[in-house]
C-alpha cells in the first residue's frame, strides 16, 4: 500500500505547488484537529483506563511536534513527535502511568482510585513554526462499585418460613460505594409497591464511602406464587450493579387458614408463638 500512496501524494503536492504560488502557501494550510478524545465517564476503582485522544494532522510536510496530558493542572504525560525518546511520563496523586502501553494517541493510567478523578486535558501541537494546537477535555469521575449487596431478615432458621398474615421484614445493605448506591427491590421479578419499602438513613465512613441500606415490608401471603416469593436487591453506581436474592417461604397450611373466613381468627396464636420461637432462636445463636 505504502508503495502506491506515496507517489500519488508526491504528485498531488506537485500539482498544488504549480497552482498555488509560494506566498499563499503559507501556515494557513497547516491544520491540527482532534477528532475524539475517549475518556470514560465512571471507571472502577483498581480499574486499568486507558485515555485516547484521536488527532489529524494536515497541510504539507506538516508533523507532530508534542501531544500533552493533563488532569487539572498535572501534566502527566507527553508524548514527543520529533524525539527519539518519544514518551515521558509523570506521577501524580491517584496518576500512574504504563508508559510502555502508551502511544501518541492513547495513554494507560494504571489502578484508578477516587484520587484520579478530575478534568483530563489532550493537547495536540504540530512542529513550528506554526505550532497549531488542538485541545479537548472530558471530566472522569471514578467510582467505588458496591463490592458487597447483603438482604438480611430477622427469620430464624434459614431459609425464612412465614405464615399467612405475618409480616416480612428484610433489609438490603450495599456497603461502601462512593458514590451512594441506588438500591431497588423485586419480589418474583416484579417491582414492589413504593408503601412496601422503607428507606432508612445512609451511612458514610470518613472516606467519604456510604453504607445504604434499604428495606422490605409485607404482609403474607401478598406476593408469594406457589408458596414462593423470591426476593432481590440491586444496588447500583453509575453503570456497575450488583444484585443479591434471597428465597422466602410461605407455609401452605397457614395460607389455607387465613382465606377460610372461619379461620382466620385463629392465625394469631401461631403467629405470636412464630415471633417468640424466632427470638428464643436469635437468643441462642447470639450466644458464643
Ligand atoms: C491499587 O491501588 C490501591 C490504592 O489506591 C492499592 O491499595 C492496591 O494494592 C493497588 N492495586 C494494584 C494491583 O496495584
Ligand atoms: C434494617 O436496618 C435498620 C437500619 O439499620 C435497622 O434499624 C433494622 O433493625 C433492620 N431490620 C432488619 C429486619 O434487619
Amino acid at each position: 500500500g505504502v508503495d502506491v500512496k506515496m507517489p500519488l501524494k508526491l504528485l498531488l503536492y506537485l500539482i498544488t505547488t504549480i497552482l498555488l504560488s509560494p506566498d499563499v502557501r503559507s501556515y494557513d494550510d497547516k491544520t491540527v484537529v482532534i477528532k475524539e478524545l475517549v475518556v470514560p465517564d465512571n471507571p472502577s476503582d483498581g480499574d486499568d483506563v486507558t485515555l485516547t485522544c484521536r488527532f489529524e494532522l494536515t497541510g504539507y510536510n506538516h508533523r507532530l511536534y508534542t501531544v500533552n496530558w493533563w488532569r487539572g493542572k498535572d501534566q502527566f504525560y507527553t508524548y514527543k513527535g520529533t524525539n527519539y525518546d518519544h514518551k515521558h511520563a509523570y506521577t501524580f496523586r491517584g496518576i500512574q502511568v504504563k508508559k510502555e502501553e502508551s502511544t501518541d494517541e492513547s495513554v494507560v493510567l494504571k489502578n484508578v482510585s477516587e484520587d484520579t478523578s478530575g478534568v483530563f486535558k489532550c493537547e495536540v501541537m504540530g512542529e513550528g513554526p506554526s505550532f497549531r494546537t488542538a485541545v479537548e477535555t472530558k471530566t472522569m469521575t471514578v467510582i467505588v462499585p458496591p463490592k458487597q449487596v447483603e438482604i438480611h431478615s430477622w427469620a430464624n432458621p434459614d431459609p425464612p418460613t412465614y405464615r399467612a398474615g405475618e409480616t416480612i421484614q428484610i433489609n438490603c445493605t450495599a456497603r461502601g460505594t462512593k458514590p451512594r448506591a441506588h438500591i431497588t427491590w423485586k419480589i418474583n421479578g416484579r417491582p414492589v409497591r413504593d408503601l412496601n419499602v422503607v428507606r432508612y438513613a445512609d451511612f458514610e465512613d470518613h472516606r467519604g464511602r456510604v453504607t445504604s441500606t434499604l428495606g422490605l415490608r409485607w404482609m403474607a401471603p401478598e406476593y408469594f406464587h406457589n408458596n414462593l416469593a423470591r426476593v432481590t436487591c440491586t444496588a447500583t453506581v453509575g453503570d456497575h450493579s450488583n444484585a443479591a436474592s434471597k428465597d422466602i417461604y410461605l407455609d401452605p397450611a397457614s395460607s389455607a387458614a387465613f382465606n377460610h373466613p372461619y379461620g382466620s381468627a385463629g392465625h394469631h396464636l401461631p403467629t405470636t408463638w412464630t415471633i417468640v420461637s424466632l427470638t428464643f432462636f436469635h437468643v441462642v445463636r447470639s450466644l458464643p
